[in-house]
């Protein structure tokens, strides 16, 4: 069962142009394009004529038309013309789906009831291209969301999994602080590493030598939209009592987990940075990077799907780092409970 009545990443802002894309999103298949004046729109990926995919029409100024015999649709999904007669059928009309550009995401809302504008995330750094600068990208994993949830929720896996790029010793060796927020559904995990050894990429992104402050606080908010705040600064050299924090290095990594059908999730992924900004050698390096990371990750989530049945059978053994994780199971099946009993 998806939860529905949230925000989830449909694409990747390059990815929806004039020539229609198919996704499969919770389970539906969504056709995604963008009309000639620019505008992004989500429709039911299935022609109400014959059942052909929409994804595999034409999109002629700000309509779609369907590639098998014509039937025509406006941004909003209503039929406007069909092939060699006047009268439109009443039924002929096709889902329209909310969709909102933010940055390098199209965010869609795939529930039953009307958009809640309210709840979608707020993502201003990745607007701000005077201050933070992205790379963002997309992996399909045959594994279940939840597996992907786990994942992200216990970064101490990028000592052995990441060992060869962004592992260091200490994220494994570093206790971690969680913090659960019932009300505003949040699950958030502190790891702070103090007087650490700088990571590679750091050094050579920063620039830091030798020692530094490294912390990674991690912010879920489930189910589709998990923020990872990352800092690095010279040793000893915490946020001010003002507020002020210009003598640190920031990454925003944002990742979207779009479940696309059952055992099948969309792993969308930006990661910004406040310094080098508009760099873009620093650029390729960082996409480079954690293009190689995501696919480690890809890579052992897929392993995991496929003996996912004798996991069930053998069940599992959790520890300390295990909470962050546990916290959001908690979160989503109650969630899900939530959404079953409305
Ligand atoms: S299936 Fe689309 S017009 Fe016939
Ligand atoms: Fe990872």
């Amino acid at each position: 069962m998806f939860l529905r009545d949230h925000w989830y990443v449909a694409a990747l802002s390059r990815e929806i142009t004039v020539v229609p894309l198919s996704r499969q999103i919770l389970g539906e298949h969504v056709a995604l394009f963008r009309t000639e004046a620019g505008v992004p729109v989500a429709l039911a990926d299935r022609c109400p004529h014959r059942g052909y995919p929409l994804s595999l029409g034409m999109v002629v100024g700000e309509q779609l038309v369907c590639g098998y015999h014509g039937f025509t649709f406006d941004c909003s999904g209503t039929c406007v013309a069909v092939p060699a007669q006047d009268r439109i059928p009443g039924r002929a009309n096709v889902r329209a789906f909310h969709v909102v550009e933010q940055g390098p995401f199209v965010w869609i809302w795939m529930g039953r009831s009307e958009a809640d504008l309210s709840a979608l995330p707020d993502t201003p750094w990745l607007s701000d291209v005077e201050r933070w600068s992205a790379v963002s990208g997309v992996a399909a994993i045959n594994a279940s969301f939840e597996l992907l949830v786990d994942n992200l929720l216990d970064l101490s896996h990028e000592t052995f999994l990441h060992r060869g790029s962004i592992g260091t010793p200490e994220v494994a060796t570093t206790p971690i602080e969680v913090e659960v927020a019932d009300e505003a559904k949040v699950v958030r995990v502190y790891r702070p590493m103090n007087a650490v050894e700088c990571p590679p990429f750091y050094a050579r992104t920063t620039g830091l030598e030798g020692k530094v402050d490294r912390w990674q606080d991690i912010e879920y908010t489930p189910p589709g939209y998990y923020l990872l705040h990352a800092r690095i600064a010279p040793v000893g050299e915490p946020p001010r009592p003002d507020g002020t924090d210009d003598h640190a290095y920031h990454m925003k990594i944002l990742y979207g987990l779009t479940p696309s059908s059952e055992g099948k999730v969309l792993d969308f992924w930006a990661l910004s940075r406040d310094f080098c900004v508009g760099d873009a050698e620093i650029d390729r390096f960082l996409e480079n990077m954690q293009v190689g990371v995501v696919q480690e990750d890809v890579d052992a989530l897929n392993i995991l799907q496929l003996r996912s049945d004798e996991l069930m059978e053998m069940g599992e053994v959790s520890v300390k780092i295990d909470r962050g994780g546990l916290a959001a199971r908690r979160m989503l099946s109650a969630m899900g409970e939530a959404a079953m009993s409305h």
